[in-house]
């Protein structure tokens, strides 16, 4: 039986611990962690993660914004809101739900935010400092896989890790967390020759694909650690990641489930750098 990973239980454990220094923080400034969310539109997915991201805030004492802008939101009226928040002192995060509406621009609108209050590490001078090693914040999915192994006991150091997936969000930054913990890193993609041929290799297999079933029992090597960062619908409607779990988890030796993985550390993360960026405003290491 593989070990089950488990995201809720870690979560709930950082998130007692970053609660635990939300109190000292108040106790040494008068002030709390504050984070603001801008979403754009009626996307009923974007809504959801918002909302568990306001929840999220007040599990943990910050202070809270949403702000929810019309469908219709002009390019100026959305920069105009970054800008009133890179200099609000009361907000120490400011984050973006993606996707926007069609007719703004997302580059845009990322490299307006301030890159000390860009805790979703989306901005190019935070990119570019991960890259380097010398990051304040480090994007919240690959970060929140990083503490699962870790909490998990698994060594990341001199093992063969293969990522799937090349995105922004997650795939090309988990390679680069990957890379600095000291696995020996493998990225594939749509283009891959032979996928399974790689992915047997992985000591350490990290899926974000988008696609339901995608990693197959016949593409990990027995004993394996697989982590899962789909979030997908089966023929049922049912949430489920990109790994045929019940095929999968007997060869394996560590396993994430969807949901209660990977999830449920990403917004963790998001609490983590906000924290971070707050306590680095008040000049608290
Ligand atoms: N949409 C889906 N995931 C994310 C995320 O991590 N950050 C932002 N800003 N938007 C998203």
């Amino acid at each position: 039986m593989a070990m089950l990973i488990d995201g809720k239980a870690t979560s709930r454990a950082v998130r007692d611990e970053i609660r635990a220094e939300t109190e000292r923080f108040l106790k040494a400034t008068g002030m709390l962690p504050g984070l603001a969310v801008v979403i754009v539109g009626e996307d009923p997915a974007s809504q959801i993660y918002v909302r568990n991201k306001h929840k999220a805030c007040e599990e943990v004492g910050f202070l809270s914004q949403v702000h929810a802008l019309p469908e219709a939101t002009t390019q100026e009226e959305l920069d105009a809101l970054v800008e009133k928040l890179n200099h609000d002192p009361a907000i120490h995060g400011i984050l973006v739900q993606l996707p926007l509406p069609k007719h703004l621009d997302a580059e845009e609108v990322l490299l307006r935010i301030d890159p000390e209050k860009d805790v979703d590490a989306f901005h190019p001078v935070n990119v570019g400092k991960i890259m380097i090693g010398t990051d304040s914040f480090l994007p919240c999915t690959p970060a929140g896989i990083i503490v699962l192994l870790k909490r998990h006991g698994i060594e990341i150091a001199g093992k063969r890790c293969v990522v799937i997936g090349r995105s922004n969000i997650v795939g090309k930054p988990m390679a680069l967390l990957l890379l600095r913990e000291n696995g020996t890193v493998t990225i594939c993609h749509s283009r891959t020759k032979d996928l399974a041929s790689v992915t047997r290799e992985a000591d350490i297999l990290v899926s974000s694909v988008g696609k339901a079933k995608f990693v197959t029992a016949d593409m990990v090597k027995e004993g394996a650690v697989v982590i899962d960062v789909g979030m997908n619908r089966d023929e049922a409607g049912k949430l489920c990641g990109d790994v045929d779990f019940s095929a999968v988890e007997p060869h394996v030796s560590a396993i994430t489930p969807v949901p209660g993985g990977v999830g449920p550390m990403t917004i963790t993360m998001l609490l983590q750098n906000t924290l971070k960026a707050a306590k680095k405003a008040a000049g608290i290491a």
